[in-house]
């Protein structure tokens, strides 16, 4: 696996390299394997690049977008990362919703709909029970805590090794996440992470030796590439290779 971290000037240029490097990964995909599996992260920072990606001439129908994970809302209620990532490119794009994977949040509890998830995702890549399916790219975050997807420090769903998705949960709230081992699968992962207040995590997520289950970003190795986009505020410490 290789580790590549960019330092851009501002959160415009971070999101503008972010930009080219997902069309990169999504025209790669597209002609090696005739069609592009990308995984969204939440939050608020990858929301200006999904806007710019709205405005791409690309091949939707071959296209199959993911979540890395959900907070257990509807998909209609604010902090819903379906909802953000519709509202700011796919309701923009002639994408068939056949092509639009959401983590389901309707059902009786949120561990029904992590195992109802998991199930949806062996049948879209035609995968039996432990296999693990590989994304092209998965786009991430990380939380002042250090945190990724909904992978929380000290949480169960870091230890989960067997499963394809899990139950998170931040300060009680459920969350869908998949879970470390898949995330790991993929070819390429892209974390885009801007602000000062992400800087003491980063820290410790390249520091040599600090605890995974603490920072639990530091969990994440991709098969091929691991992309880090720090904007200049979050990357102002200076990071070994
Ligand atoms: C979520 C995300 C989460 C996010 C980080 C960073 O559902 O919130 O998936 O992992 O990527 O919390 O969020 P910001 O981009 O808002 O700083």
């Amino acid at each position: 696996m290789k580790k590549i971290i960019e330092v851009l000037p501002d959160k415009p240029a971070l999101i503008e390299r972010g930009i080219e490097l997902v069309l990169t990964k999504i025209q790669s995909a597209i002609s090696e394997r005739g069609r592009c599996t990308i995984v969204l992260a939440g939050g608020s920072t990858p929301k200006p690049l999904y806007g710019a990606i709205a405005t791409q001439d690309l091949p939707w129908d071959k296209i199959h977008v993911f979540w890395g994970d959900e907070r257990y809302v509807s998909p209609n209620h604010p902090d819903s990362n379906q909802g953000m990532a519709r509202q700011a490119w796919l309701d923009k794009v002639d994408i068939p919703e056949s092509n639009i994977h959401p983590m389901p949040t309707d059902g009786e509890t949120p561990a029904a709909d992590a195992t109802k998830h998991e199930a949806q995702l062996r049948e879209f890549f035609g995968i039996e029970a432990g296999q693990f399916p590989q994304f092209d790219v998965i786009l991430l975050g990380i939380g002042d805590d250090a945190h990724t997807a909904s992978l929380f420090p000290h949480t169960e769903a870091l230890q989960v090794q067997n499963g394809l998705v899990t139950v998170g949960n931040k300060d009680g709230q459920p969350r869908i996440t998949f879970t470390a081992p898949l995330i790991n699968q993929a070819r390429s992962v892209l974390f885009l992470v801007a602000g000062a207040s992400k800087r003491p995590a980063l820290a410790q997520i390249f520091a040599p030796d600090a605890d995974p289950f603490t920072y639990p970003a530091r969990l994440i190795q991709p098969q091929e590439e691991l992309w880090w986009l720090l904007d200049g505020e979050a990357g102002e410490l200076k990071y070994e290779e």
